[in-house]
């Protein structure tokens, strides 16, 4: 496998079994290189969100393969899995998925926690992100006082907490106007360029197509039977 590909999706498919049977990607193939960043766009259920939570290591797809590096994730165990979340991946969603009873400090020491960093290098880093997004005064605030734009840094930097090489962010701008929304990209593009993170943008708003290397149509990725 090419060392240049960060991400190799091969004949990804995906079939939600319910009372009714989604499927949901129908042999999705797509290469990524590291350092890329892409932008996902396409309609509403088009499977833009269970295609980034396959990549994270959220959800097992019926068949195909992801590899993240040379590994092929579809193949790890369910402890596997969750070490590849906290230790290369980061999330960002549209709802921010904060804490609310717990301060910005602590919201973001929580993956740090869950690796098992000492407290020297949590607060060390807690104060290297507060400072990258300039939010330091929120630092002993609680997510309810903060605006939609403040709660989206809190949540980049708790995503980025664990230094991942991956990040991906599902409409990390739908709850969000465009002043701050075009924050947020700016962040996102960032931090990108400066650590060579590779990103996986899902979004419906036009506006992301400014910040990112390429653009993906779902429709293009699921167009096998
Ligand atoms: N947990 C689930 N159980 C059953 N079906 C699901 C589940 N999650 C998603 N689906 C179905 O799978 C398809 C793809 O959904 P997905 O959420 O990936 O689309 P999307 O492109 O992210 O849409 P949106 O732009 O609205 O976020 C849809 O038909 C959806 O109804
Ligand atoms: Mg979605």
């Amino acid at each position: 496998m090419s060392k240049k590909h960060k991400i190799i999706i091969e004949d990804l498919i995906h079939i939600y079994k319910g009372q009714v049977e989604t499927v949901a990607l129908r042999g999705v193939d797509l290469k990524i290189k590291a350092g890329e960043k892409i932008c996902l766009v396409g309609k509403s259920g088009t499977g833009k969100s269970t295609l980034l939570h396959c990549i994270a290591g959220l959800l097992i797809p019926s068949s195909g393969k992801i590899f993240l590096e040379d590994e092929d994730i579809t193949k790890f165990s369910i402890n596997e899995l969750v070490a590849l979340r906290r230790d290369k991946i980061g999330l960002v969603y549209q709802n921010f998925n904060l804490i609310d009873f717990l301060t910005v400090d602590e919201n973001i020491q929580i993956p740090m926690l869950a690796a098992n960093k000492d407290k020297d290098t949590r607060t060390k880093r807690v104060d290297e992100l507060l400072k990258e997004f300039d939010i330091g005064r929120y630092k002993k605030s609680y997510p309810p006082y903060l605006s939609g734009g403040e709660k989206q840094r809190v949540a980049v930097a708790v995503a980025l907490a664990n230094n991942p090489d991956i990040i991906l962010a599902d409409e990390p701008t739908g709850n969000l106007d465009l002043e701050n929304a075009t924050n947020i990209y700016e962040l996102l593009d960032e931090l990108v360029t400066n650590h060579k993170i590779t990103l996986i943008l899902a979004t419906h708003d036009a506006n992301a197509l400014n910040y990112v290397d390429r653009k993906i149509e779902m429709s293009d990725l699921n167009t096998k039977k």
